[in-house]
């Protein structure tokens, strides 16, 4: 049932009860995991910094590096103008645009892509229409749209665990009246799959032409696939597309909140009422410097992948199958047991491994942190989980 809370009245219902906590229920906390998460943290107690710091973090998508020096350099000589209103924000809008080849009209800010994605919800989906999606995926959109009192439609993913294009583009015909909002998200969490170029093109060709689609790219620069390409250029022909990105992923900004959206003009103008446009002055030049150094998000990328593909092979080595991934977290199959208790297995060792994602509750996501951490998990996950024969899926992994 939809729970009709807003976001705000929430969170101030829990400061006011725990005030104390150190490490207080965080408005991203809602939006990643949304009741349950939140209420998970507070059943646990207070968790002290000292507490946060020794945990392995492997549970939230982060950049466990961090934003590099050029970033850390452009944000803390920005800082004299935290008092002020009005003031030199390195022109961020603009270096978005030119970084993508769009015009600053095409782009609209937000406090994280988080709240793009909610913005793009409130602007589609008021009325009661439904958003129309893949199960499991990034369930921010869906939370916000029971908080609006819209609906979900919820395609399953294929036992390849890749997303049904061709149910979903029939769905979206077939139910055309009532759907306000195609969403997919490429590569999807949290399985890590990416949808072809190929079968993007097919929703933007064969959905009716005025569906909007909000494409969710927050970690596309951690994919390798030559069969995936950005969307930006159906915003370029024009067409209903939204494409949602983050400084929260490879760029190492997730506290910092910075997201985008890159659309046609008369759709950022549509969106625009519906955004706080309340974005931090030293994000906005840290930003700026971030889409500079594009050999800081090279290092990153390699370093996850090797991560990846390291820990993955050891994961299937030790019997238990790996979802093959494009991102910076994978998901393992946990031979038969139920998430839950095993992310509690893990905490007991100090290591934040990601939530569960119904249907997919025989699986847990991993994040890509530091190699000390992964070793950290590693080491965790064979002190519960028995040695196996090596198994495959269907996804040949
Ligand atoms: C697919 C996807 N989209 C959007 C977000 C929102 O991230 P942020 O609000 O930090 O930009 C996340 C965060 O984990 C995500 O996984």
């Amino acid at each position: 049932m939809a729970t009709h809370v807003s976001r705000r009245n929430f969170m101030g219902g829990v400061a006011a009860t725990v005030g104390y906590l150190s490490t207080r229920p965080s408005a991203e906390l809602w939006a990643q995991g949304g009741p349950a998460a939140v209420a998970a943290q507070r059943a646990r107690g207070p968790m002290t910094p000292e507490m946060y710091d020794r945990m392995a973090k492997i549970a939230n998508n982060e950049n466990n590096w961090g934003p590099p020096e050029s970033v850390m350099k452009a944000m803390n000589a920005a800082w004299k103008y935290v008092g002020r209103y009005g003031y030199p924000d390195g022109n961020i809008v603009e270096a978005i645009a030119e970084h993508h080849g769009v015009k600053p009209e095409n782009v609209l800010l937000g406090a994280g892509s988080g709240e793009i994605l909610d913005v793009v919800g409130t602007t589609y989906l008021l009325g009661g229409k439904k958003v129309l999606g893949c199960d499991p995926s990034y369930g921010s959109v869906y939370q916000h749209a029971t908080a609006i009192k819209a609906e979900a439609i919820k395609v399953a993913l294929k036992p390849d665990y890749t997303q049904n294009i061709s149910q979903m583009i029939e769905m979206a015909n077939r139910h055309a009246a009532e759907i306000g909002l195609f969403y997919l998200c490429n590569p999807n969490n949290p399985t890590g799959v990416v949808v072809p170029k190929q079968e993007v093109e097919a929703v933007v060709r064969n959905i009716p032409k005025d569906m909007p689609i909000l494409i969710d790219e927050a970690y596309h620069h951690f994919v390798d696939d030559p069969n995936y390409e950005e969307s930006i250029k159906y915003v370029l022909e024009g067409r209903p597309v939204v494409v949602a990105r983050t400084f929260s992923k490879i760029a190492g900004l997730a506290a910092m909140r910075l997201g985008y959206a890159i659309a046609p003009a008369p759709i950022v103008a549509k969106m625009r009422p519906f955004s706080m446009g309340s974005i931090n002055a030293l994000v906005k030049h840290g930003g700026v410097a971030s889409l500079k150094d594009t050999q800081a998000q090279a290092e990153v990328k390699a370093r996850v992948k090797a991560l990846r593909t390291k820990c993955s092979d050891d994961l299937r080595a030790h019997g238990y199958r790996v979802i093959p991934s494009q991102t910076n977290f994978f998901m393992v199959h946990l031979g038969g047991r139920q998430v839950q208790p095993v992310i509690e297995e893990f905490r007991t060792r100090e290591i934040l491994v990601g939530r569960p994602f119904p249907p997919m509750t025989d699986h847990l996501r991993v994040s890509i942190g530091t190699a000390d951490e992964m070793d950290r998990f590693m080491k965790a996950f064979k002190e519960i989980f028995p040695k196996r024969e090596r198994q495959t899926n269907a996804a040949g992994a």
